[in-house]
């Protein structure tokens, strides 16, 4: 079980310190929301800012990328210090499947998501070329939205599809993250966690990264082995 703090809800003006916390809290990755404007009607931060914090941690850079023309921005992040890049299966062909490539050719790893409104069934192409599939678990643009949970089939489908075809990439979730919805996403099948809110607004937080980590772990103890958590499978 991975859990990646999201530092979009970090205090911005002190973005180092908020990074510096992060990384004494046992979470295993900084997640690192990167927002155009355009692709999504918010603005985050770039590279340049990435750069500053990559000297203060060693945890691994888990960089989503909701922004319009990732190809300009795939150098900048890796010369940032980013160890992942996910990029966004709403791009289309064939500009998703000319990232991934571009993504790895860095020597990366390459993730790919997916919004709530959007089919499962457009990642299906893509699954071989992924290290980490992200099911988007609200509208992107915002933090401290509520969980979709709607969303749950398409992490059952990512983990069947993992499983029938015996690959390895992630299950990642992100948007509404707490103990209780990462303990529905760990019986469904996913084994990383994106949370800003819930985990940032803790006073303590290396207590809350525990408390997260022990709910996935139980939900998915709690799951019979070989089990189908949800027998129908909806193409969502
Ligand atoms: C949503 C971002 C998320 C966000 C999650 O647009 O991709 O990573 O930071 O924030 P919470 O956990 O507050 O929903
Ligand atoms: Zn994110």
């Amino acid at each position: 079980m991975i859990i990646a703090p999201s530092l979009l809800a970090a205090n911005y003006a002190r973005l180092g310190k908020d990074t510096e916390r992060i990384s004494r809290s046992g979470a295993d990755w900084l997640h690192l929301d990167i927002m155009d404007g355009h692709f999504v009607p918010n603005l985050s931060f770039g590279p340049s800012v990435v750069k500053t914090l990559r000297p203060l941690t060693k945890l691994f850079f888990d960089v989503h990328l909701m922004c319009a023309r990732p190809e300009i921005l795939l150098e900048p992040f890796c010369e940032a210090g980013a160890d992942q890049i996910t990029v966004h299966v709403e791009l289309g062909e064939p500009v998703v499947t000319q990232l991934l490539w571009k993504i790895k050719s860095l020597g990366l790893k390459a993730g790919l998501a997916v919004n709530p409104p959007t089919a499962i069934a457009l990642m299906q192409p893509h699954l071989e070329q992924l290290d980490l599939l992200l099911v988007m678990t609200v509208n992107p643009g915002f933090g401290g939205q509520s969980f979709i949970h709607e969303t749950l089939p398409k992490i059952q489908q990512a983990a069947e599809w993992r499983r029938t075809r015996q690959l390895g990439y992630r299950i990642e979730v992100d948007g509404g993250i707490n103990p209780a919805t990462a303990a529905e996403c760990a019986s469904a099948g996913a084994d990383t966690f994106v949370s800003g809110t819930a985990l940032l607004s803790r006073p303590n937080l290396a207590a809350a990264v525990r408390r997260m980590r022990q709910a996935a772990l139980k939900a998915r103890g709690d799951q019979l082995p070989g089990r189908r958590v949800i027998p129908e499978l909806n193409m969502v």
